[in-house]
């Protein structure tokens, strides 16, 4: 057990050593990854091999060339789903979970009924569309991307579930036009940093720039996506809109400026950056 304990203290090591926050999480996480467990059983495990060492070597120098540890595990944890990710897909981040939690809210407890028709936009490995489904099962749920590499492994993620998979552009004119005035609640995380922010190697390098960019200013996507939302949600619906936290004032006037929304406010994530939008379509 010592020899275990020992690996995970110099992994630990290793990683503050390579610039890494979560230093000894990570460490962990591989190691329980590497003996086939969870890590809040690695104290359980009985003292492992050569093959368990070897495989925990290569972890460890892979993660500490700054591969995200999501994609050696090949899993991501959001909300109250764990979803595979790999490269050619967007990581889930727990910013966006903030805004699933208050669209969550405000679908339950802020008088907005039960929404029955869901769009999620850009829905990558399908985080959103998942846990809304999950929390909301009466709701029918779509699922947009135009990557077909993110679609296949929403495709996985989506297998047990109701969501349904749509592969489209959502700034092309006209797009989902059979979904017009039907919508109930679109929510939506896509690319908005702006482009030549400095990122670290985790995101810069294994997230698709094509997840990350949103243009010079980060509103490449986010100004169409307010019109889109402005056609596809009846009156009373609900719009929820992650930005970049330096996009926060552009994010309320592109929506503003669409003339079909009302209670246009910006949210905050976990750590109190402006993180979010949302607005109630008018009419
Ligand atoms: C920041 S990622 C977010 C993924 C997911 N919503 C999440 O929170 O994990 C943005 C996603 O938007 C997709 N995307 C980018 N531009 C798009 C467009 N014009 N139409 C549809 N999807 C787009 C990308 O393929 C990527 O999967």
């Amino acid at each position: 057990m010592n020899a275990l304990r020992d690996a995970i203290d110099s992994a630990t090591a290793v990683f503050a050593d390579a610039g890494i926050d979560s230093a000894r999480y990570d460490a962990e996480e591989l190691a329980a990854h590497a003996a086939g467990t969870d890590r809040g059983r690695l104290a359980l495990l009985d003292p492992p091999g050569d093959v368990f060492f070897g495989r925990y070597r290569e972890l460890v120098a892979a993660r500490r060339s700054r591969i995200p540890l999501q994609h050696l595990v090949g899993t991501a944890a959001f909300g109250p789903v764990t979803l595979h990710v790999g490269p050619g897909v967007f990581i889930p981040r727990p910013e966006t979970e903030a805004m699933l939690e208050w669209v969550l809210k405000a679908a339950r407890t802020q008088g907005f009924p039960p929404p029955s028709v869901i769009v999620d936009a850009c829905t990558g490995s399908g985080a959103l569309a998942i846990a809304l489904a999950a929390s909301l099962p009466d709701a029918r749920v779509l699922a947009v991307d135009d990557s077909l590499t993110a679609l296949s492994y929403a495709q996985r993620n989506c297998a047990d579930t109701s969501v349904e998979l749509i592969r489209a552009d959502v700034t092309a004119p006209g797009v989902l036009s059979e979904l017009a005035g039907r919508v109930d609640l679109l929510v939506s995380n896509p690319p908005y940093i702006p482009e030549g922010a400095e990122l670290d190697p985790e995101v810069a390098q294994h997230d698709p720039a094509h997840a990350l960019f949103g243009g010079p200013d980060g509103m490449s996507v986010i100004t169409p996506l307010a019109a889109l939302a402005a056609r596809l949600l009846r009156p009373g619906g609900l719009f929820a809109v992650e930005h970049d936290d330096t996009t926060a004032a552009a994010t309320v006037e592109t929506v503003c400026s669409t003339g079909s929304f009302d209670h246009v406010v910006s949210r905050s994530d976990l750590t109190g950056r402006p993180r979010f939008v949302t607005a109630v379509r008018n009419g």
